[in-house]
């Protein structure tokens, strides 16, 4: 059985996101989406948060959890008995950064092996940050995150809107 960690930020999850969560859980038999908590990023959403919006958009996929980890993550893939990292390569941009991570994994953890699936074109360009950015300016962010998210999202500006 191959079990594979998909892991991230995902701060918050995109379409870019989800569609990678459902092409690699076509090509292993159980994979685990790792929500890095790590609180030294400064994410908008807190990690339970984070939990909790990846397993709404994924609850179609029968193979697929979601759990928080902090630290290595070489070290989250053994605790979970996971052989496999997935990660999604969007553009010649992403090459260096991932290339790096991966050879860093793989030497310190030589049976772990990192794995990558081309974004889908139609999200070459987006990421979590991007979302952010249009959200914080009220302007419409459906085509980026699944429509469950939109809410999260909405209240989360407004909460910060609040504070400054
Ligand atoms: O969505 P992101 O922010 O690009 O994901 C980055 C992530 C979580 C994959 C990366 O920061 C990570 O693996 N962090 C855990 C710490 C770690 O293992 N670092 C060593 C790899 S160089």
């Amino acid at each position: 059985m191959t079990k594979a960690i998909y892991p991230g930020s995902f701060d918050p999850v995109t379409f870019g996101h989800l569609d990678i969560i459902e092409r690699a859980s076509k090509v292993v038999d159980h994979l685990i989406v790792g929500v890095l908590n790590n609180s030294a990023k400064h994410p908008l959403f807190s990690v339970e948060e984070r939990v909790v919006m990846l397993q709404e958009v994924t609850s179609h996929l029968p193979n697929v959890e979601i759990q928080s980890f902090g630290g290595l993550l070489v070290d989250f893939a053994k605790q979970c008995d996971a052989s496999v990292i997935v990660r999604g390569l969007r553009a010649i941009t992403d090459f260096e950064y991932e290339l790096q991570m991966s050879q860093t994994n793989r030497k310190i953890a030589p049976d772990i092996d990192t794995i990558f699936l081309t974004t889908n074109l139609k999200y070459a360009y987006l990421s979590s940050s991007i979302v952010k950015e249009v959200a914080m300016y009220d302007g419409a962010i459906d085509e980026f995150v699944p429509a469950a998210m939109i809410p999260y999202i909405r209240e989360k500006m407004k909460e910060k809107v609040k504070k400054y």
